[in-house]
């Protein structure tokens, strides 16, 4: 049986207005009637896993529970960061809990933030790499790039590896968000896949993985977790220990430096929903290439998203090309579809405002 570990404490600025500091795009209705949140947890729900430990922040704790009860899930146990360290601290708060009960326990690490379209496939992916995580390595998911992207981790596949097998191949390298032309060499090169940001690895692993490359990230996660306290089902971190962790990346704090790791190659369909773009894509454009929500009107557009997310307010486009359009009742994006990666800035904007 496999652990599975859900991260869901991000801020998802990139999808701003839907996404807010409050209520962050994995909990939104992004596609379709579920959450990101809520499609990631059923994912994982199948009987090769115990039902999930939950890794988010204070506010997102009630979300967390109502949205599970919706999908008729329960959570093992829901780690509450009292303030969001990015992915280091929380993913090894989650294998130190796993430890106390089980040091050799498999976890399987998942994000919120991404569309797997076959379920069944990715299942089959994950039980073909548990032998390998089972001997100690720390196993990745790979995927085909298909652009430059910049905005993901690299997987340098081993000379001897094959990156079309269904078995767990070597790796020489990770290398975590390149610039555009160490991208473009890669996607040049070849012999690279995108890393899903999705991981198995037994918890001793990744525990010794910290002691070696983030000494002072373990004990001051490993502080927080003795000092924690539960209340209503929520095992609360101690703040000042907490505080003490570095706020930095698994992919940079240990994957980039890690000398055991393979990476399992996953074709089945993948995408983080990372910005509006995205969304466009995946919600399927008609033969225009346009994506409306109900309530939105394109009129002689092509390439364009518009959705408008306020009951009875209608949004409309006319001769627009490659135009991101979001109405919420309270904030309105539109922006060109190429420049969908800067909404950040947006939020940035606002908060200086504030
Ligand atoms: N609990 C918790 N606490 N979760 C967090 C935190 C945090 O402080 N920060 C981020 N997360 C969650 C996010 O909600 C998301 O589900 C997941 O961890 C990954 O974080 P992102 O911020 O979305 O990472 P990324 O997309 O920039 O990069 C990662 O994913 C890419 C693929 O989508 C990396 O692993 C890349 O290497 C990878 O290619
Ligand atoms: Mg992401």
């Amino acid at each position: 049986m496999m652990q599975a570990i859900l991260l869901c404490g991000g801020s998802g600025t990139r999808l701003w207005p839907l996404s807010r500091k409050c209520y962050p795009k994995q909990f939104a209705k992004l596609m379709g009637d579920e959450s990101l949140f809520q499609i990631s947890a059923r994912r994982l729900s199948g009987p090769e896993f115990a039902a999930p430990i939950i890794v988010t922040g204070d506010p997102f704790r009630f979300i967390v529970t109502e949205q599970l009860a919706q999908v008729e899930m329960t959570a093992q146990a829901i780690l509450i960061e009292p303030d969001g360290r990015n992915t280091a601290p929380a993913i090894i708060a989650a294998a130190l809990y796993v430890a106390q009960t089980d040091p050799q326990a498999l976890m399987l690490v998942a994000p919120s933030d991404h569309v797997i379209p076959d379920c069944d496939a990715f299942a089959q992916t994950v039980q073909a790499a548990v032998p390998r995580a089972q001997a100690g390595d720390l196993v990745t998911f790979g995927i085909t790039p298909t652009r430059a992207e910049t905005g993901y981790g690299y997987l340098e596949l081993a000379a001897d590896a094959d990156a079309t097998a269904k078995s767990p191949q070597p790796l020489a390298r990770f290398i975590e968000k390149p610039d555009g032309p160490t991208a473009t060499a890669m996607l040049e090169g070849g012999n690279f896949l995108w890393n899903a940001g999705i991981f198995l690895f037994t918890a001793q692993a990744i525990i010794d993985a910290y002691h070696t490359h983030a000494p002072d990230l373990i004990s001051a996660v490993t502080a927080a977790l003795n000092g924690a306290d539960s209340d209503l089902g929520f095992t609360r971190l101690e703040a000042e220990a907490w505080g003490q962790a570095d706020d930095i990346s698994v992919d940079y704090a240990i994957m980039e430096k890690a000398d055991n790791l393979a990476v399992m190659p996953f074709a089945a369909g993948w995408s983080d929903l990372g910005g509006w773009d995205a969304v466009w894509l995946e919600s399927g454009p008609d033969t225009a290439g346009n994506v409306c929500s109900d309530n939105a009107t394109a009129i002689d557009c092509a390439g364009t998203l518009l959705r408008s997310e306020t009951d009875g307010l209608q949004l409309v486009g006319i001769g627009l090309d490659n135009i991101i359009a979001v109405a919420m009742g309270d904030a309105v994006l539109v922006a060109d579809k190429s420049q969908a990666q800067r909404v950040k800035e947006a939020v940035d904007a606002l908060k200086k405002r504030d």
